[in-house]
């Protein structure tokens, strides 16, 4: 395809690309090229020490980049790769720091779709794609939001449609003993046990730390201001907000139990009820709310069992700041 060999040319010039994934789409440097990588950080305006996840092509060039992977890892990239799990692994010396905010590990990704396969192939190397929007706000899930995000600080935006998850991948560090879950995202703690095994895998309690910049607070924020609200203070909250002469929205999923009469003056906005559903749409249409310029989004909370880790996760660093 003619568009595969432009993006690949734009790569390797040191261009700049929005590349479709099955869960967001990144924008993509090639990984050997510090110059580029650096274009990364200054077009998203992230800072330096946020390391990025190297996208690879095919699980054998996993070598290129690691010193060592653990039988877990293996058996972890057996299973999902390509697809939305990115392992963290000790660095060989020569990644590039930029790459890996100047730590030992480097996080890695083999994303599954058949776009970014295609370029990944004919490019016959990795490229670095962190989400294609500006830091701290809300992911992309499709070509438009892209150019919408980035503008002309992007080269040339690869069309994939819509992504399947619309959430990030999920990030598993394999660095001790333990496997442990660094940003929860679209493979869900249950799928990483049926091959870990079951309490085989830890939760980062590090939720802060710097080095996982979607685990800082506010992040992947709309920029209307969002508040999370529990099921069954909806009304009360939205009354409060109406009170003060306010737009507001209130999303929910669509299984609930609506009272028309009692949100009169709200904008209601349904999700879908299944935790992939909600996770595919959620910043589809964050953005779209952000475009009525409304003075506040209310959003029930959804439940808190752990197929819904992920969309809790964004949910709550949205409502941040
Ligand atoms: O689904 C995804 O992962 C998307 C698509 C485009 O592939 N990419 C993505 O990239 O979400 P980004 O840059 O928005 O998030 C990368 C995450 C950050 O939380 C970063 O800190 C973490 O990966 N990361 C990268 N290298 C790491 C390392 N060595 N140790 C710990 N975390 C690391
Ligand atoms: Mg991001």
């Amino acid at each position: 395809m003619d568009s595969i060999r432009i993006a690949a040319d734009h790569l390797r010039a040191g261009g700049l690309i929005g590349l479709p994934t099955e869960t967001v789409y990144g924008l993509a440097a090639d990984a050997r090229n510090s110059t580029a990588i650096k274009r990364v950080f200054t077009v998203k305006g992230r800072p330096a020490t946020h390391p990025l996840i190297v996208h690879l092509g095919d699980p054998s060039r996993v070598d290129e980049w690691v010193t060592s992977l653990p039988a877990s890892g293996k058996r972890l990239i057996e299973r999902f790769w390509p697809g939305p799990l990115t392992l963290v692994l000790p660095a060989r010396p020569d990644v590039l720091p930029e790459i890996t905010g100047g730590q030992s590990s480097v996080a890695l990704r083999m994303p599954n779709h058949s776009v970014a396969l295609s370029l990944l192939e004919e490019l016959g190397g990795a490229v670095v794609a962190p989400s294609a929007n500006r830091f701290g706000h809300v992911s992309p899930t499709c070509a438009r939001h892209v150019s919408d995000s980035l503008g002309s600080d992007v080269d040339f935006v690869l069309d994939g449609g819509s992504c399947r998850y619309g959430v990030e991948s999920t990030i598993v560090s394999l660095l001790q003993d333990m496997p442990r879950i660094l940003r929860p995202g679209a493979i869900t703690l249950a799928e990483l046990e049926t091959v870990l095994g079951r309490g085989a895998v830890e939760l980062s309690e590090r939720a802060d730390a710097p080095c996982v910049p979607g685990s800082h607070k506010s992040h992947y924020a709309p920029r209307t201001p969002m508040r999370l609200v529990q099921a069954g203070e909806t009304f009360v909250s939205a009354q409060q907000h109406l009170a003060k002469g306010e737009r507001v929205g209130l999303l929910q999923r669509c299984d609930k139990q609506i009272n028309r009469s009692l949100l009169q003056g709200v904008m209601l906005f349904c999700m879908d009820s299944t935790p992939a559903g909600y996770a595919r749409d959620l910043y589809a249409r964050l953005r779209e709310i952000d475009r009525l310029r409304l003075d506040t989004l209310l959003v029930e909370a959804p439940p808190s069992g752990a197929e819904w880790m992920a969309v809790n996760d964004r949910l709550t660093r949205a409502a941040s700041r």
